[in-house]
């Protein structure tokens, strides 16, 4: 089970919106890796493909995940906020809340994932409450980005100053040591 990473990204720190559609794509694609690891293994022996695979989404989302979450709620939320009415605003706080949601469900993938990596196997159990957990986040997130991408992100395009968004892009780069 190869892990593709995916295309190269189109966005760069130029196109912060572009590069927020990547982190998306990138999100799917580790949640996917978790769902195929939980149940076509279902806690047992894991293979080379299957281990790097696991701990590519699990460094990813321990390290690169909770980056994004910053971009959208440090960089480009508040800006939004403050050229949007009522309505956006309280969408914003709602994909706030669904980042709060998550976080105890990436606890647990992260903390069930590790053991498995450690010691080879999962209990019973186990397996089903990560793979219960993957489950729950790849329902959450299929909402919460479908909303970002189709609407807060045009809404953005359309609302921002240049500089604004460009403001963004710099601020992305600076959490990446770019
Ligand atoms: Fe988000
Ligand atoms: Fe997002």
């Amino acid at each position: 089970m190869p892990v593709t990473i995916g295309e190269p990204p189109r966005g760069g720190h130029d196109r912060p919106l572009q590069m927020l559609q990547d982190c998306h794509r990138r999100i799917e694609r580790f949640l996917d890796v978790l769902r195929r690891v939980a149940e076509d293994r279902r806690g047992g022996a894991l293979d080379a493909d299957y281990r790097d695979g696991l701990e590519a989404a699990l460094d990813y989302f321990a390290h690169a995940a909770a980056r994004h979450t910053a971009d959208e709620e440090q960089s480009l939320f508040p800006r939004l906020r403050a050229r949007s009415d009522d309505g956006v605003r309280a969408r914003l706080d709602a994909l706030e809340a669904d980042h709060a949601e998550v976080a105890p469900g990436h606890d647990l993938v992260e903390a069930l994932g590790r053991r498995w990596l450690a010691e080879g196997a999962l209990a019973p159990e186990d397996a089903s409450r990560l793979a219960m957990a993957v489950s729950e986040l790849r329902a959450v997130y299929a909402r919460h980005i479908a909303e970002e991408d189709a609407e807060i992100f045009p809404l953005a395009e359309a609302l921002l100053a240049p500089d604004e968004l460009a403001a963004v892009g710099r601020e992305m780069a600076a959490r990446r040591g770019r």
